[in-house]
């Protein structure tokens, strides 16, 4: 081939040289600027070329040579930069995942879980039983038969078409539950959720959650009860913590009592959530009435024992200053999101 048409020729290549990644850039300067390159020979040439053409031959060799070097220097900038871009979309694996976001404890759970702890470190175990109930041992079983009074005490769903089952409306069935399963010594907290047909308000919810207590064995007395609910009342709110106990009533418990905590009486709020008492009260409790055991299946001429209830939410309000009940059951994540240290 003539010495003139390989330029030619050579100066095409160069330019449709198809350059896409760094393996081809390289592939490109071997070919034309490497130690054996394919325009060396074209120099030596200039020696065959008639002396009159030699100069512009000569001129055109060397453009050819910068052309290919121009070409390699701007391929080199391409390759790179689309080489930077396409690191850009590539993550850092390196890099630690996201930590996924958790959810949080529920302000009840964590309430529910403090008085849990404290009743376990002094041998109270957990007892859960179902939240639908039949009547005897929401009522009945609890010394509240039909026609008792004390019905009218809680307003009750029943399940429709059913009027055996109802929606327990007192954690106080899981007592009867435990008994007739387990024979003294006694000793179970039960946690869980009830229901009351009640208006909803700031104050009253038809759902909440209440925790139970059951203590059974030979010998129990009143005083081991309020022993037991100073602790409680010390590891909830304090070591010095005032509290009192109210004669009262329920069906159950013979004698039958409510807690009072001291809560103090300095400002309009402490006036309203005491109802200008100072005292707010927090559970119900009493000695075990002998027919509650005897319907349980427990002799209640070996054993005594006492029971108490109590409800969450109110516990729950008080120590977050929780201003209206209903905050608890809806969920918003504004709310629940106080929580998440806690
Ligand atoms: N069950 C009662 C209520 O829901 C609370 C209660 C009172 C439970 C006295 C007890 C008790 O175990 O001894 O209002």
């Amino acid at each position: 081939m003539e010495a003139w048409e390989k330029i030619e020729q050579t100066q095409r290549e160069i330019e449709s040289y198809v350059i896409d990644d760094s393996d081809t850039l390289e592939a490109f300067r071997i070919k034309y600027l490497g130690s054996k390159n394919t325009i060396k020979p074209l120099f030596q040439e200039v020696r065959n070329v008639p002396a009159e053409e030699r100069k512009t031959f000569g001129q055109k060799v060397n453009a050819l040579k910068q052309g290919a070097e121009k070409r390699f220097e701007s391929a080199k900038q391409e390759v790179q930069s689309e080489a930077k871009s396409i690191q850009q979309d590539i993550p850092d694996l390196t890099l630690p995942a996201y930590p996924n976001p958790t959810g949080a404890q529920h302000p009840i759970q964590l309430v529910m879980n403090r008085i849990i702890n404290v009743f376990q470190r002094i041998g109270f175990t957990v007892a859960e039983e179902r939240e639908i109930e039949d009547d005897w041992h929401n009522f009945t079983a609890m010394n509240t038969p039909e026609n008792h009074p004390a019905r009218d005490m809680q307003d009750t769903f029943y399940v429709k078409g059913d009027l055996n089952r109802v929606l327990r409306t007192h954690t106080s069935s899981v007592q009867a539950r435990v008994m007739e399963n387990s024979q003294p010594p006694i000793r179970i907290i039960a946690p869980g959720r009830v229901y009351r047909n009640e208006t909803i308000s700031a104050r009253s919810h038809c759902q909440f959650h209440q925790i139970e207590g059951l203590y059974i064995d030979e010998g129990v007395s009143f005083a081991d009860m309020k022993q037991t609910l100073l602790y409680y009342a010390r590891e909830m709110y304090g070591e010095d913590v005032k509290i009192r106990l109210r004669p009262s009533y329920f069906p159950f418990t013979e004698p039958s009592a409510e807690m009072d905590v001291y809560w103090g009486l300095e400002n309009e709020i402490d006036y309203r959530i005491t109802k200008g008492t100072g005292w707010l009260e927090v559970l119900g409790c009493g000695m075990v009435d002998p027919a509650v055991l005897t319907n349980c299946g427990i002799d209640s001429e070996k054993y005594t024992g006492f029971a108490f209830g109590m409800g969450i939410e109110r516990q729950a309000m008080f120590s977050h200053r929780i201003p209206d009940i209903r905050l608890l059951f809806e969920n918003d994540v504004r709310f629940l999101n106080q929580f998440v240290d806690a």
